[in-house]
Formats: structure tokens, sequence, C-alpha cells
């Protein structure tokens, strides 16, 4: 038996199970290769904590009470629509470091084999691939990517520094310009994955990548879990970095919908929005 989930939007009332709500978003045929459709996903509170900054915490990366099983299987159901997944250098550090979990594979625990077989039976790969983009290019492969024969590229800005693009390619490995400086371009970065036949681009990543894309217009959704919790804290990280964001920032509600049990009881919404431009 499914979470019972309300739709707010848009057809208010409707009652639905929380399973199947973001497959039924079904956005494979929105992205080409000439304009992949770029997707992020970020669950918050009420006051925008998305983590706990360094400042505040020894454990940089939990954010007591954000994370839920609601928002992580529709987390899922998202990624499982992905021909590509976006992360970057500092999650496949922490995750070497223990500090997280390895979320780059979908549908393979036991709550999430539905997830896999509707990949499965829509004849798309076993997994994603994965894109890592960074500018230190210090960062270690975790061996699950090898173990699923997910093709693994790596995205870098043109200054990059040139010891490290060395040693992934005597590696074998696939590195990218997509940038004039140290920094990856969000537009660029779209234009490389897509020219590489990639269609729907998931980005598993935080608030400079967000900035990354959207600053360069090349954000084409956004998924938001908005739990119903006001955190506080001194240091916190929040949607997007960097300076403001003006019309690259504006959105448009796409879907709305009411969980009235996660976390522990107080509720949450799931939103999407299209990009506003
Ligand atoms: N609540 C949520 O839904 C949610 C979602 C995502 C993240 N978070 C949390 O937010 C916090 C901060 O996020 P994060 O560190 O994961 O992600 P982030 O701020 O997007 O990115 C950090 C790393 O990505 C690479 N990077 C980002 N933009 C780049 C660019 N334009 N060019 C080249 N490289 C770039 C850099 O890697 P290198 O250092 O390798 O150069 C950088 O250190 C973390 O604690 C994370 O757990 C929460």
């Amino acid at each position: 038996m499914g979470a019972e989930i309300m739709e707010l939007y848009p057809e208010p009332g409707t009652e639905r199970t929380l399973e199947g709500t973001y497959l039924s978003h079904d956005i494979r045929g929105r992205g080409t290769p000439e304009a992949p459709f770029v997707y992020a996903n970020f669950v918050s509170s009420i006051d925008g904590r998305i983590a706990a900054a360094e400042a505040d915490t020894d454990e940089p990366y939990v954010l007591e009470g954000l994370a839920n099983s609601h928002d992580w299987r529709l987390f899922q159901e998202l990624q499982a629509q992905a021909d590509c997944q976006v992360t970057h250098g500092g999650y496949l550090r922490a995750l070497a470091e223990g500090k997280f979990g390895d979320i780059l594979q979908v549908g393979i625990s036991e709550e999430a084999r539905d997830i896999g077989a509707w990949r499965h039976e829509r004849g798309l790969t076993e997994q994603p691939d994965v894109a890592i983009v960074s500018r230190r290019l210090d960062f270690p492969l975790p061996p699950s990517l090898e173990a699923h024969k997910q093709q693994v590229h790596i995205i870098t800005g043109e200054d990059a520094p040139q010891d490290r693009v060395r040693h992934w390619r005597e590696r074998g490995l696939d590195v990218h310009f997509a940038g004039t400086g140290r920094s990856v371009e969000g537009g660029a970065m779209t234009g490389v994955l897509g020219r590489r036949g990639y269609t729907r681009l998931y980005l598993l990543a935080g608030p400079e990548m967000m900035e990354t894309v959207l600053r360069d217009r090349a954000l084409s959704r956004l998924y938001v879990t908005l739990t119903h919790q006001i955190i506080g804290g001194e240091a916190f990280h929040t949607l997007a970095s960097g300076p403001l964001l003006g019309d690259a920032g504006r959105l448009r509600l796409n879907t709305l919908y009411y969980d009235p049990q996660k976390p522990k009881g107080t509720g949450q919404w799931f939103s999407s929005f299209e990009l506003g431009h």
C-alpha cells in the first residue's frame, strides 16, 4: 500500500499515491541532443536551508530532519528518467570519506525495484551515465561506476590543472572542457553532453552547480521538496550561491503536491517549476 498525497496544482484536491507521482511526469520526450532537458531536485526547509555549512557542524553533509523516505522515493523516480547524471568532485570526495552513501545507481535496492523495472521496460540503459564537474579534478572514482558499466565524463574549464587532465586521460577517461577559465559554464556543459547524445541531464549537485546552470539559463526544470519546518542555524547552504540572479532565477509553477506525513509528521510540498524565461 503506497503513501497517500494530494495534488494541489494543476488539479487541486486529487488524491494519489506517492509512488509513481514523478514517474508520471515522464520527461523522456522532453530533451534533444541540441537542447538537452536539464533538471535538478532539492529538499529544503521553509527558511531555505538545504544543508548545514562546515562552520556550523562537524558533519557538514547532514542536516537533521530534512532527508526523508518520501522525498528519497521521488528523487529516485527522477533519477530513473535521466540518461546522464551530473555530479561533482566534492561529492566523490565525500563519498570516499564515508560522509555520504553511493547514490549513483538507481532501482537496485529492494524498495526501488519497480523503478528499475520502469526504466528497463522503456528500453533505457541499465543505469544513467555520469558526468563529473570539477575545477580541481582531484577526486577518487567509486568502484560502483565500473561495476555498473556507467560511462564517465569529466568536465572542467580550459584552465584546469594540466597534470590532473593528464592523470585522467592516461587512465582512459574522457576529459571535456566547457568553460574559458577554471570554471565550467552551464551552457557549454550542456552542449558537451548533448553532442555526445545525452538528452536528459539530472543534476545531483548543490548551490554552486545550480548557480552555474541558472546564470547561463541552462536549467529546464527545478524540483523542490519544501519541508514544513524552520531550521534556523548560523551557517547553512541554500539553493544557489553567488550574486543576485535577477530574471535568471524566475520560476513558473508546474506541479504541486501535499504530503501530510513526512518528515516526522510536519508535512511537505513536492513542487516543480519550469524556468520562467
Ligand atoms: N538538500 C538538498 O537537496 C541538497 C542537494 C544538493 C546538495 N546539498 C548539500 O549542499 C551542500 C553544498 O553542495 P555541494 O558541495 O554538494 O555542491 P556544489 O556547491 O554544487 O558544488 C561543489 C563542487 O562542485 C564543483 N563545481 C561546482 N560548480 C562548478 C563549476 N562551475 N565549475 C567547475 N566545478 C564546479 C566543484 O568541485 P571541485 O571541488 O572538485 O573543483 C565544487 O567544489 C552539501 O552539503 C550538499 O550535501 C543538499
